[in-house]
């Protein structure tokens, strides 16, 4: 490219993306949709037109805010941007509207992106062919498996554009967030069965938890209640220790995210304090490791403990909110055992942790077994199972 070339791009990539008002749409896991909401409208930024939708939250906004929120937010699985929407009951249709998107505006030269098309009531039936369809186009466009960015090679930030028909109303989106937002960057080791950080949050939130409370998580894992709670006394954004799909993006500014960054680290405290603790020497060596390196984490103590010995009052003087996600389903042999096993954790809750905010992970079946608790059901998936949260005061 020339540099007049060169130039001219630059110039229409503030005005057609930088500078705009987009559309963009929040993928939330189901039940997580209110709390994005409350999120996005918590902001500092200039968000307007906040609507929950089937599957997440729409929004719109500069580019410049949408990386913003995908900085701070906790609650969503991934951000997709709109391109385009375009009417097409035919492939001609569809290829010209297809070649019609500037695509070297929104993404980089070289990009071959995965393409995810989903299609209803639509005379463009067949996904595949309208995949290969957009895909020849955008090889075209951008020249397609040449040298590509740095971040893209890395397998971890691919670049993903969802197509959808409905009606033969066509939309394209182009994925923001690479890997989906739920995995923070801080993480090096799981343990059995770890929960999604944005369910964690949920379940965290939803307990009441706040940045100036103590925190337990008696049976930790790997520690991804404990460490989504010290991120949130510290005030560390959730997505500080990672990187993003729209780091490659021609119409992103690395000084104005830079800048939010920075923002964010120079209110970074380090007063929160975090319990966590496991059975499972092999967990606690887990978190163990993914606390290391991450000066914040220091306020997350790890030892080795049976639940069932815990004294809260032997560590901490105030009462604070107490999260776990017992050990479940197959893991816990017979449903004799899983129904013992609630019984025996309701039973700890409301003896040693009177009085105490309580978060409590169970398959939705096994809920009658914490009736005395008085705890509200707030259901949700993972793993293909449905569970529920139990939340309340012990
Ligand atoms: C489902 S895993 C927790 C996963 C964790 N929340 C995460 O996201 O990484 C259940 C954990 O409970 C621990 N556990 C089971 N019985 C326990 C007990 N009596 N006391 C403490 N931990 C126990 C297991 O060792 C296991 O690590």
């Amino acid at each position: 490219m020339t540099d007049t070339a060169f130039v001219k791009r630059v110039k229409r990539v503030k005005r057609r993306v930088s500078a705009r008002v987009h559309d963009f749409y929040a993928v939330c896991p189901p039940g997580l949709r209110q709390l994005c909401y409350r999120e996005l409208t918590g902001l500092d930024a200039a968000i307007k037109d906040i609507c929950v939708v089937p599957g997440g939250v729409a929004f719109s906004c500069k580019l410049t805010d949408a990386c913003l929120a995908s900085l701070w937010l906790r609650s969503p699985s991934r951000i997709l941007m709109r391109l385009t929407r375009f009417k097409a009951d035919h492939f001609s249709v569809l290829e010209k509207k297809l070649a019609a998107v500037d695509w070297e505006l929104f993404l980089p030269a070289g990009t071959d992106p995965a393409i995810q098309v989903t299609t209803h009531t639509s005379r463009l039936y067949h996904s595949d062919a309208v995949a290969q369809r957009a895909r020849s186009v955008i090889r075209a466009a951008l020249g397609g498996k040449q040298v590509q960015p740095q971040l893209l090679q890395d397998e971890k930030y691919p670049q993903t554009l969802m197509i959808r028909a409905e009606n033969n109303l066509f939309e394209l989106s182009v994925d923001m967030s690479g890997p989906p937002l739920f995995k923070r960057g801080i993480k090096k080791q799981v343990a059995a069965a770890p929960l999604r950080e944005n369910l964690a949050f949920a379940i965290l939130d939803a307990a009441g938890f706040t940045a100036r409370d103590v925190l337990v998580d008696p049976m930790c894992g790997a520690g991804t209640f404990a460490i989504e709670g010290a991120m949130i006394q510290a005030g560390i954004p959730p997505g500080f220790f990672r990187r993003y799909a729209f780091e490659t993006w021609p119409g992103f500014s690395p000084a104005a995210f830079a800048h939010l960054r920075g923002l964010a680290a120079q209110k970074f405290c380090n007063a929160g304090s975090v319990f966590a603790s496991d059975i499972d020497p092999g967990a606690v060596a887990a978190l163990t490791t993914n606390l290391s390196g991450h000066d914040f984490l220091a306020s997350v103590k790890a030892s080795r403990q049976n639940f069932f010995e815990m004294l809260p009052n032997s560590f901490t003087q105030q009462k604070g909110v107490v999260v776990l996600n017992p050990p479940y389903g197959r893991r816990l042999g017979n449903s004799r055992d899983t129904t013992a096993f609630y019984r025996e954790i309701a039973r700890k809750l409301a003896a040693d942790f009177k009085g105490w905010k309580v978060g409590l992970v169970f398959p939705k079946k096994q809920f009658g077994d914490l009736n005395h608790l008085n705890l509200r059901p707030m259901p949700f998936f993972h793993g293909g199972l449905e569970l529920a949260a139990g939340i309340g005061t012990a």
